[in-house]
């Protein structure tokens, strides 16, 4: 399959055409259009919000175990942990573990009994933890998490959500640390898939248009 220069290539989706994905010139650069979706937030837009939480994260903690919510949330921890590094957290303080949680199983509409699918790896009693969460909808899985987490008695537990949907909102949840507010709608890429298990490669977030 022929590659093209990676360096320079951009996406824009708010053309349509006639298969999923199709690669146009505009300008001299490839772009890659990904039909019926518009988008809500560009690489440009996360990669300075996901810097400017790293840097205050970094600001508040010495220490820190982060804990990534599996799988929506991998890309946001990967880059806030780079993040940290950069706005001057020791390395040799900051720890990564995943634990997965399964609330929407391979449907749009949350279960509301959300469940522990892979639990964390590390000891948490006496860490300070932030879970890091892709979207927090109806609110029902990081209330479990907390839940679970907060028996293990860490020093402190606290939420950092790169989206939140305010407006699904069932139970109450605090977030610490919030990327952005968004609309009541599906959205997928960076991390988070559309409920099919697709879209999770997507460099930016977005959601379909008709
Ligand atoms: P909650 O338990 O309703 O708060 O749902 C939380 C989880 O459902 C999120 O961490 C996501 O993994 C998933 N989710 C919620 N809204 C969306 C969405 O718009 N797109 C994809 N996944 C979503
Ligand atoms: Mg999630």
């Amino acid at each position: 399959m022929k590659k093209s220069n990676g360096s320079n290539h951009r996406t824009i989706t708010h053309l349509r055409c006639v298969v999923t994905i199709c690669p146009i010139v505009l300008d001299g650069v490839m772009v890659r259009v990904v039909s019926g979706t518009e988008v809500l937030f560009d690489e440009n837009q996360i990669a300075q919000r996901v810097d400017q939480l790293g840097k205050e994260v970094a600001g508040d903690y010495d220490s820190l175990l982060l804990i990534g919510v599996l799988t929506g949330a991998f890309m946001v921890t990967t880059d806030l942990s780079k993040a940290l590094f950069v706005h001057g957290m020791d390395p040799t303080q900051l720890e990564i573990d995943f634990i997965a949680v399964t609330s929407y199983d391979g449907k749009q509409v949350s279960s509301r009994e959300p469940i522990i699918t892979k639990d964390v790896k590390k000891p948490i009693r006496d860490k300070h933890v932030l879970l890091v969460e892709d979207i927090v909808d109806t609110g029902y899985s990081i209330r479990t998490l907390i839940a679970m987490l907060s028996a293990k008695e860490p020093v402190s537990l606290a939420v950092l959500s790169l989206l939140s949907k305010p407006e699904r909102r069932e139970v109450d949840v605090p977030i610490k640390y919030l990327g952005f507010s968004i609309p009541d709608k599906y959205v997928y890429g960076y991390g988070v898939d559309d409920g099919f298990e697709q879209y999770r490669s997507l460099p930016f977030i977005g959601y379909k248009v008709e």
